[in-house]
């Protein structure tokens, strides 16, 4: 078991259906604390550099309009194992596969509107909280 640190973002088609609270509290009530937070819209050449390694993907262009389409949440989401335990509360990337129970299964519409995403890796989850995140924005409890 080790404590880390892990990124999180709750995508538009999430936030129009009003489930922060119902996200946040399947991660909390789950061993995560939330530990750093924004609301806010990302612009296009922020979505794009978030997503630069899926910029040769045929659904590049369709993810970046949809991520900039409306005000997303973004989390720095701190625990024991965090990195896969957030993996597991998310569920499957395709809602339809998804768990029942986890979030995409309850808040996601299909495999791009899938509710939320989650950093796959210690390297993804650093790269990810700095492009977000100041270090002294994230608590550190
Ligand atoms: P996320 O965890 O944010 O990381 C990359 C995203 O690309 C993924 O969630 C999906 O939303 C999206 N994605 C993956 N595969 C497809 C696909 N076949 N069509 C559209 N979007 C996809």
């Amino acid at each position: 078991m080790s404590m880390e640190t892990t990124f999180s973002i709750i995508k538009p088609n999430a936030m129009k259906k009003n489930a922060i609270g119902g996200i946040i509290n399947k991660f909390e009530s789950q061993g995560l604390k939330i530990a750093a937070a924004k609301l806010t819209q990302l612009s296009k050449e922020k979505a794009e550099e978030f997503y630069s390694e899926h910029k040769e993907r045929p659904f590049f262009g369709e993810l970046v309009t949809f991520m900039t389409s409306a005000p997303v949440m973004l989390m720095a989401l701190h625990g024991e194992n965090a990195i896969s335990k957030n993996r597991e509360i998310m569920g499957a990337t395709n809602p339809s596969e998804a768990a029942a129970g986890t979030i995409r299964a309850e808040y996601g519409d299909n495999v791009g509107e899938n509710a939320v995403h989650g950093s796959d890796s210690p390297e993804s989850a650093q790269r990810e909280l700095n492009l977000f995140f100041e270090k002294n924005e994230i608590c550190n409890c």
